[in-house]
């Protein structure tokens, strides 16, 4: 599909024309315009915050559509009558075992087919229209399945409720209609926004997204034993703030402060082992307080007591989550890498300690219920979703990056510190006056998750890209291998 200009089109739909174009395959670039496009025009409209719930149900329609017609090449193929009522089980069953999770291997089929999606959006008094229409018919049987299911999703309070029922579904379509719908009592869009109709010749789906929005508040007993654990998280010990204080003043002298950190052995362990790890000078081996201290600078210092006191304090109540931590430690080390090459100087320290404790609600998280949290993390990697964000709001009632943001108010983190922690997944929802430090956590964090197959390149936000001149995946592919090296190299 040869790629539109986003900012055009989106600024056509914003002035209330109405825009449209269509695809045979939902591949990479497509999914990629889309988001651009929708980032542009909510952009436009002040309600960038609705982005990524609204490009998760839009994917689950275009998702729907293209499978439909999937479904119509495929039984050609096999040389199947699709209206043949007899013979239809039979084809729906090879068609669950050869495509359904093998998706990719209908591409070539649709794109040669006289199958496609049109794709259209248009703005009126009440918000925005989004048609998607797919030209075959769909099939009573399917019809009705479809409404019985969405029927039953009205019902559901939050999705762990929904889950165990998802998976006994004929055609593996049920947890895209389930999502859906609870994405749509979720964000305030609501159901009844939502209509498929069946035409003469071929399917069509209807959302209207209302401007005015009345999102539906999910409480689940999740949700309620987290905000628990957020109440009853201790604040900073206090020699931690005065530690602190000193270091900020710049009359305090290297002994006083070093003498105060030595007081706790936990500490000073700490603070040796970060003044010695990746992110921080190369060279020789750093044994003494004085000496850390001195190598390190008081800046770098203060941002290293922050994120030991707020490690201490959760590993001290949960269990320790190695994993995350090393998570957080390679973003650490991307992130101060990037605002070094970018020359984003004054922020190096900030998007280094932004790094270490981006991920601090995910302890939380998964502290509070391992098993949904797995659960949910399955689903957003098997159906590619963007962000966990919108999973972690509908299933459990709150994101991750939202108890973070929480957890660093507690404890008063700086202002650009709980922005980093509270949109290292939206980015666009950041604050103007933070967006370059935001954007480098974001990136970091899209960087390592691709390294450990969670993310794929097209999920990155394309203004962020833009900002740090990464638009061609030659450009980003190259910063990527950049820092996969610097990373190795420290880490052996
Ligand atoms: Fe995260
Ligand atoms: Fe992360």
């Amino acid at each position: 599909m040869p790629i539109p200009n986003t900012s055009e089109n989106a600024a056509k739909v914003a002035r209330g024309e109405p825009f449209s174009f269509s695809f045979h395959y939902l591949s990479e670039d497509v999914v990629r315009y889309i988001n651009a496009l929708f980032a542009k025009i909510l952009a436009s409209m002040d309600q960038i915050f609705l982005l990524d719930t609204f490009i998760t149900i839009i994917r689950e329609v275009c998702i729907n559509a293209v499978k439909a017609n999937a479904k119509r090449v495929y039984f050609r193929t096999i040389g199947i009558d699709i209206d043949d009522r007899d013979r239809y089980p039979e084809g729906i069953e090879l068609f669950k075992k050869n495509v359904i999770g093998h998706f990719e291997t209908m591409e070539a089929g649709l794109k040669s087919s006289d199958y496609r999606v049109s794709f259209s959006i248009k703005k009126d008094q009440k918000g925005l229209v989004v048609q998607v229409l797919n030209n075959s018919i769909i099939l009573p049987e399917e019809m009705a399945r479809i409404s019985m299911r969405m029927e039953k999703a009205r019902y559901y309070e939050d999705f762990t409720e929904a889950y165990e029922e998802i998976y006994d579904d004929t055609e593996g379509a049920g947890l895209g209609i389930v999502l859906t719908v609870l994405l749509l009592k979720n964000s305030g869009i609501g159901v009844e926004n939502y209509r498929i109709i069946r035409g003469e010749k071929d399917t069509k789906t209807l959302l209207a997204i209302p401007f005015e929005l009345r999102p539906q508040e999910i409480t689940t007993t999740i949700k309620k034993q987290i905000l628990a654990e957020v109440e009853g998280i201790p604040t900073f010990p206090k020699y931690i703030t005065e530690l602190q204080q000193l270091c900020a003043n710049p009359e305090s002298s290297i002994g006083e402060i070093s003498g105060k950190i030595t007081v706790d052995p936990a500490l000073s362990s700490d603070v040796l082992k970060l003044a010695n790890s990746a992110g921080f000078i190369s060279g020789k081996r750093i044994e003494t307080m004085p000496e850390a201290i001195k190598n390190i600078g008081l800046k770098n210092l203060n941002a290293i007591l922050l994120a030991t006191s707020a490690r201490s304090i959760l590993d001290k109540r949960y269990s320790r989550f190695e994993q995350i931590w090393a998570h957080c430690n390679q973003v650490a080390f991307y992130a101060r890498r990037i605002a070094m090459k970018y020359r984003l100087t004054r922020m190096v320290e900030n998007a280094f300690l932004g790094g270490l404790l981006h991920d601090l609600g995910k302890i939380i998280m998964l502290s509070t219920d391992l098993g949904t949290t797995n659960k949910i993390a399955d689903i957003v990697k098997d159906r590619k979703i963007r962000t966990s964000t919108v999973m972690e709001e509908i299933s459990v009632g709150i994101s991750h990056a939202h108890i973070g943001e929480m957890i660093a108010l507690k404890w008063g983190f700086p202002d650009y510190l709980v922005e980093s922690i509270r949109c290292h997944h939206t980015p666009l929802n950041a604050e103007e006056k933070h967006r370059d430090i935001v954007f480098i956590i974001y990136l970091a964090n899209i960087l390592c998750g691709i390294e450990s197959r969670r993310y794929q390149l097209y999920y990155a936000e394309d203004e962020v890209l833009a900002r740090f001149a990464l638009s061609s995946d030659a450009a980003f592919n190259e910063l990527h291998a950049e820092l996969k090296t610097a990373h190795e190299i420290r880490a052996e």
